[in-house]
């Protein structure tokens, strides 16, 4: 198995959008960190040349953290450019007279799902895949039926370790930080049980709408779209046991259990919402039932978790954007004091983004005879600067063979398993208002936990002169 490292770098979908804002941007950091020391080739079928890419990439780099001159200089070097079908055998065999004496490529399908078979037929047909890895794209099928479909296409020519699913999410720094904090301390570990833990809530709200996505996000909606892999990723972090080292295998075992433990969804566990406008947009059909919120209370059947809610909630045009976790303690079991608690007596909240936060929620006396108190967060605060993006992140750990941070085959089946009952329009969808927090039908979900956590963003200090 090839545990080496990936020799030549191919990405289909060279002139597309996802190549614009992270591709790019991500290969010349790789170059700038001596990660990318081999040959680059884009493929796409939009008649260009290689002039052309090199220029497009120029134009990317300078739309997204700027051109670093001698790094630009070594990737405008080694990046090649094929013009062809994806359905045409030529352009594979162009790509095998390309990649000269590379042993081990990294094949990159930065396209859309409908791509993936044929690209990946042509690889295998053409010698292309022998000895090579391969990047897919979310979203990994639309439902358990697709995913299985593709997970087999995928095996009839590249070893399951040689299959890197894609969820940005995992590259992103204060998501790796969940795992980190949990398992690099000893606090937590005793408490993360249904003996002391009341629910669990995750939010991602996005303050804006579909952003010219229209066409693409009609074809998924809020639950294929960020819950099915982004959200459970958070939620399997949050839950998983503790691995048995930190190999990808250890840490995507444990994984697996939260997903196996997860039980299939009733449509009365899921609130949909549209936000008003949607219909409008470009793309978007008039009568569009697609939602572009969604709410889920999800059970996850195990000794550690049984009882426990765990509640997800994602969706666009929402008054902030903000992805926040806030994991509610259970009350002391005996009310010593008479001051009344409050919905969270003890809470840990671990903010993803903007910025990164994990605090513990508590109660300290206030000063004076009576015995009362108000609430206080004990906070570790850090804004994301110089943070390294998940795309570079994920395509370096591609290039070495380290799939830690890429979703396996099982996982993925299995998440499908638990939405399969309410995919579509098995619940119907309310509107909501943009800048709200979604349809009030979703407050139901909560109403035994205390209600949501509506993330509130801080503005950032002003830096002085
Ligand atoms: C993408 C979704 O996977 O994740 C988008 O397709 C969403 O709809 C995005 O906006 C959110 O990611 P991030 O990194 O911007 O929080």
């Amino acid at each position: 198995m090839p545990t080496s490292k990936s020799d030549a770098f191919v990405f289909f979908g060279a002139t597309g959008d996802l190549a614009y804002k992270q591709i790019f941007p991500a290969l010349q950091e790789l170059i700038k960190h001596g990660k990318l020391d081999m040959q680059v080739i884009g493929i796409a079928r939009s008649g260009w040349s290689v002039e052309q890419l090199r220029q497009r990439a120029r134009d990317s780099l300078e739309a997204h953290g700027g051109v670093d001159k001698k790094a630009f200089a070594k990737l405008s070097r080694r990046l090649q450019y094929i013009d062809g079908d994806y359905n045409d055998a030529a352009t594979f065999t162009q790509l095998r007279k390309a990649l000269g004496s590379a042993e081990h490529p990294l094949h990159y399908l930065a396209i859309p799902p409908s791509m993936f078979v044929p690209v990946v037929k042509g690889l295998a047909a053409s010698g292309c895949a022998k000895g090579a890895r391969v990047i897919v794209e979310k979203p990994f099928g639309r439902d358990l039926d697709s995913a299985r479909a593709l997970n087999r296409t995928l095996h009839r020519y590249f070893r399951e370790h040689d299959i890197f699913r894609i969820d940005h999410y995992l590259g992103k720094e204060p998501v790796q930080n969940l795992l980190y904090f949990r398992f690099a301390n000893a606090l937590l570990e005793p408490i993360w049980n249904r003996e002391n833990i009341a629910s669990v809530q995750i939010t991602m709200a996005e303050n804006f709408g579909v952003q010219g996505r229209g066409r693409f996000y009609e074809g998924v909606g809020a639950i294929r779209d960020v819950v099915q892999n982004h959200m459970f990723q958070v939620l399997a972090l949050l839950a998983m046991g503790p691995p048995a080292n930190r190999s990808a295998d250890a840490i995507r075992d444990e994984k697996l259990q939260v997903f196996r433990s997860m039980r299939a969804m009733r449509p009365e566990d899921l609130v949909r919402g549209q936000f008003d406008g949607y219909r409008k947009e470009a793309g978007v059909a008039k009568g569009s039932t697609v939602e572009t919120f969604a709410a889920l209370r999800l059970h996850i059947d195990s000794w550690r978790w049984a009882g426990v809610p765990f509640i997800i909630r994602a969706g666009k045009q929402l008054p902030v954007k903000c992805t926040e976790v806030l994991v509610r303690l259970k009350h002391p079991p005996q009310q010593v004091f008479d001051d009344a608690p409050g919905n969270e007596v003890n809470c840990f909240r671990f903010r993803l983004n903007p910025d990164v936060i994990i605090s513990l929620g508590a109660r300290v006396k206030d000063p004076g005879e009576a015995m009362a108190g108000h609430r206080v967060e004990l906070v570790a605060h850090r804004h994301m600067r110089d943070e390294m993006a998940p795309y570079q992140r994920l395509l370096g750990d591609a290039i070495d063979g380290d799939s830690a941070l890429f979703t396996r085959d099982d996982s993925v089946e299995e998440a499908w398993r638990v939405l399969a009952p309410i995919l579509g329009d098995a619940v119907p969808v309310h509107k909501y208002k943009p800048g709200s927090w979604g349809p009030k039908e979703a407050n139901a979900l909560v109403a035994d936990i205390g209600g949501w956590n509506d993330p509130v963003i801080e503005p950032a200090p002003k830096t002085s002169k």
